[in-house]
């Protein structure tokens, strides 16, 4: 018995068949009856022990993990006050508002500049960039950019009630674009508005990345775990690809590969299996289709509803970065961007998951080693500069200066206890910010 404890996968199965399956025992042999019984009770057993084992160390990780990012959080939380009482009056009756995020952090990180030009990369509904425009008259140029032609109508409309321009304001100034467009274009689209912005560059520039509420709420994006919809996902309704697409005609590889490197999902391969067994029967075509497919694995992923819920939101996560092809267009858009800041200038980060926020630390590294003439310079200084205004700018805790930039956030920064707890979409956010020399 002990060796079959030991028994490899392989091994057990082959003495499997050779117990059930052999010609020399008779097909209702008492023989095999007790045989077949007593191991039955040992798989069993062996199951349930390898199961334990499994969970335990999944316990473990997890537990190992929650006690890591805790640690990390209580490190780079911010320490600004959230304005609960504004808030709640602002968005406490309404679910369906996008509520921006880290507004207050935002508008820290551009407070001590003179900022005469400035884009925001991701406008959804316009929060941050109405907040920004309210927070510096001195503003002369805007450019507001998304590929959301919904988002983009109610910035437009949004950012127009600000320009007052029969009021006499000194918004009134202040010349404002906003355009339907992919900020990986960004240099394009300054180009293009005006030469002199795209050649002296702009004094600052935020990507807020990820979704708006308005496309989580709307079940035809087929962004939602939880409402039913076409699998679409794209943030561009005119992009070519959808996520049924990949989901129904992808290489079995490459659906695998997405699912474990978009989704970070350790049962990548079980589910890609999955999907494309479902090819056979027509193929998934709504979100609750993949979802009830996800489900009917729940018996080997853990957790009840939490197991599937979470590897749901995974496996959505993966199959949107895949359609919006949202990592490449975020590494090569963070250089772009750097590029069309003026000296001085600042590009703001907020990113909602580990693989954004990774491309971002990374992205931030490269640009500040790397000189004009593209070699890299070893030595990357810590210090604490007397450069920034220790009570105007008390959010920089740690920079880590390069040669043509600094980054003003060793380490990201996270939202508040009140933040969170008022606006749990918030609970991933991390910010992070770079300065051009
Ligand atoms: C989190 S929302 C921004 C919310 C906004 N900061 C606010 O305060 O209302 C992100 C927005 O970025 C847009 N977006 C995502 N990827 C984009 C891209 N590559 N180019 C332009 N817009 C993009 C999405 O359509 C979405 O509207």
């Amino acid at each position: 018995m002990a060796a079959l404890t030991a028994a490899t996968a392989p091994a057990k199965s082959l003495l499997r068949k050779l117990l059930f399956h052999s010609p020399l025992l008779p097909k209702r042999s008492p023989l095999r009856f007790s045989i077949s019984a007593t191991t039955t009770a040992t798989y069993s057993t062996l199951r349930n022990k390898n199961k334990n084992k499994n969970k335990n160390k999944h316990e473990k990780t997890q537990k190992q993990k929650q006690k890591a990012d805790l640690l990390l959080k209580r490190r780079t939380r911010s320490e600004r006050e959230l304005d609960e009482e504004g808030f709640s009056k602002q968005y406490g009756n309404d679910n369906s508002a996008h509520v921006p995020v880290m507004l207050g952090e935002v508008l820290d990180v551009f407070a001590s500049l003179s900022l005469k030009s400035f884009v925001d990369c991701t406008l959804g509904a316009a929060g941050h960039s109405a907040a920004m425009i309210q927070a510096h008259p001195e503003m002369e140029f805007y450019v507001g950019l998304d590929v959301d032609p919904v988002a983009h109508e109610i910035a437009q409309a949004k950012i127009n009630m600000f320009l007052n321009k029969d009021s006499g304001s000194s918004t009134s100034d202040l010349q404002a674009h906003t355009l339907l467009k992919n900020f990986k274009n960004i240099k394009t689209v300054l180009h293009d508005i005006d030469g002199k912005h795209a050649t002296s560059g702009v004094h600052g520039i935020l990507m807020d990345l990820g979704m708006s509420s308005m496309q989580v709420n709307n079940a035809e994006r087929g962004f939602s775990v939880l409402s039913n919809g076409p699998l679409d996902m794209r943030m561009n309704p005119q992009a070519a690809l959808k996520a049924e697409d990949i989901l129904n005609l992808w290489p079995d590889d490459e659906v695998g590969r997405i699912l474990r490197d978009y989704g970070e999902e350790s049962n990548w391969f079980s589910l890609q299996k999955k999907i494309v067994n479902a090819r056979s029967t027509g193929g998934l075509h709504s979100t609750k289709e993949l979802v009830d497919l996800i489900r009917s694995s729940a018996s080997w992923t853990r957790g009840g509803r939490q197991g599937w819920i979470k590897t749901a939101t995974r496996v959505f996560q993966a199959l949107r970065i895949a359609v919006n092809d949202e990592l490449n267009t975020l590494k090569d858009s963070i250089h772009s961007g750097f590029d069309s800041l003026a000296s001085g200038g600042r590009l703001a980060v907020i990113s909602f998951h580990s693989l954004e926020d990774r491309i971002v630390k990374q992205s931030f590294l490269d640009i500040i080693n790397c000189g004009e003439d593209g070699g890299c310079k070893e030595e990357m200084g810590l210090y604490s500069s007397p450069k920034f205004d220790k009570e105007k700018e008390a959010w920089i805790k740690q920079i880590v200066q390069g040669q043509n930039a600094t980054i003003l956030t060793k380490r990201p920064i996270t939202p508040s206890e009140s933040e969170e707890r008022l606006n749990p979409r918030s609970r991933s956010a991390k910010l992070r910010v770079i300065e051009k020399i």
